[in-house]
C-alpha cells in the first residue's frame, strides 16, 4: 500500500481537543432504553423475510437459497444461547419485507452510548434497510448521527471496538472517509485496516476483539500493512484458513462467553485454554448469505 495519510491504514486518530473522550453524554429522551451499563444488549431481527434475492458478495448465489423453516430454527437457537445462556438483553426491530437482509443487524449502524452511527450502504439492495434501522434508533432514544453524502458506512459490520478504540475496515463496503466522522463523533481513535479479499467483505468476518488488547483474526482477509498495524497494537489470535471460511471471525463476545459458528474447534479450543466459555451455532442458512453470528446481532452498548 502507498500514500498513508495521519488517518490511513494503521494510523491512530487522535481525541478531538475539548471533547471528553468518557463521552460525557445526556439523556436522549423520555423514550430513551439505551441499556445500563454492564449490561449487555444486543438488536437481533428475526429472519420473517430473510432470504435471498440478489447477489452482493461471493457467498452469496441465486441458486442457493437458504432454508427458511431451517433459518429460523438456527436464529431462535443463537437467540435463546444469548439470551437464557449469556444472559444478553435482546431487543428486536421487526424485519421489512422488502430487506431480505435485514437480519444482519450488525450492519444497522454503530452504537455507543447513546450516540448510533447510521450505516449507509454500498449496494442499492440493501439501502432500503436504514430508514427502518433510522426509525427503531430514534424510537429508542438514540441520537441518531448520519455519514456525510456518498461516505459509504456498513456500521459494525465494519467497525468494532476494542477496549476504547475502534478498529475499523475499508474498501470492500466502507469507504475510509467514515473513520475520520466514527472518531470526531465518538471521540475515539479510529485504527484503519484496508480489507484485501472479497470473500471477506466486512471487517466483522475476519477480525473480532477478543478483549480489550486481545484480537482474533484472519491474516490472509488484510493488506501487509493492515496485518502489520494488527499485530503492533494487540495480542493476536490467528484463526487458519479452513475455519476463517466458516465465519469462525464473525463471533458474538460478551465478556468471557464467546459463540462461534460452528465447525470451529480449532479456534474453540484455543479460546478454552484462555478460560472462555465457548458456545458453537450452526448458522449454515446465514453463511449462504455471507454472514453468522456476530452479523445477526448488533451490540448497543
Ligand atoms: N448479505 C449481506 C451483505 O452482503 C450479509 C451481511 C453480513 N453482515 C456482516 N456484518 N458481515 O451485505
Amino acid at each position: 500500500m502507498q500514500n498513508h495519510n495521519s488517518h490511513r491504514s494503521g494510523a491512530l486518530l487522535d481525541t478531538p481537543l475539548g471533547h471528553d473522550a468518557n463521552l460525557p453524554l445526556e439523556p436522549a429522551g423520555a423514550t430513551q432504553s439505551v441499556p445500563e451499563a454492564g449490561c449487555a444488549s444486543v438488536l437481533m431481527c428475526a429472519p420473517d423475510a430473510y432470504g435471498l434475492k440478489y447477489e452482493i458478495n461471493p457467498w452469496m448465489r441465486l441458486d442457493n437459497t437458504p432454508d427458511l423453516s431451517m433459518a429460523t430454527k438456527q436464529w431462535n437457537d443463537l437467540y435463546h444461547l444469548l439470551r437464557d445462556r449469556v444472559g444478553v438483553h435482546i431487543e428486536l426491530v421487526t424485519q421489512s419485507p422488502d430487506c431480505p437482509d435485514m437480519v444482519f443487524t450488525a450492519n444497522a449502524g454503530l452504537v455507543r452510548c447513546c450516540y448510533a452511527l447510521m450505516s449507509n450502504f454500498r449496494h442499492p439492495q440493501r439501502q432500503a434497510e436504514e430508514t427502518h434501522f433510522r426509525a427503531w434508533f430514534t424510537a429508542h432514544g438514540y441520537k441518531v448521527q448520519m455519514p456525510s453524502v456518498g461516505c459509504k458506512f456498513e456500521g459494525e459490520g465494519d467497525a468494532l471496538i476494542a477496549g476504547d478504540t475502534v478498529l475499523a475496515g475499508y474498501l470492500k463496503r466502507s469507504d475510509i472517509c467514515a473513520h475520520r466522522w466514527i472518531s470526531d463523533t465518538l471521540a475515539l481513535p479510529v485504527l484503519s485496516l484496508e480489507l484485501a479479499d472479497d470473500r471477506w467483505y466486512h471487517l466483522d468476518t475476519c477480525l473480532f476483539p477478543l478483549s480489550p488488547d486481545t484480537v482474533v483474526y484472519y491474516p490472509g482477509a488484510f493488506d501487509a500493512y493492515a496485518r502489520t498495524v494488527i499485530a503492533s497494537h494487540y495480542n493476536t489470535i490467528e484463526v487458519c484458513t479452513e475455519e476463517a471460511l466458516r465465519f469462525a471471525c464473525n463471533a458474538v463476545v460478551i465478556d468471557q462467553h464467546v459463540v462461534l459458528p460452528a465447525g470451529c474447534p480449532i479456534l474453540a479450543r484455543a479460546l478454552e485454554a484462555l478460560g472462555y466459555k465457548v458456545y458453537s451455532v450452526d448458522l449454515s442458512e446465514f453463511l449462504k448469505a455471507g454472514g453468522a453470528a456476530k452479523c445477526l446481532t448488533l451490540l448497543l452498548r
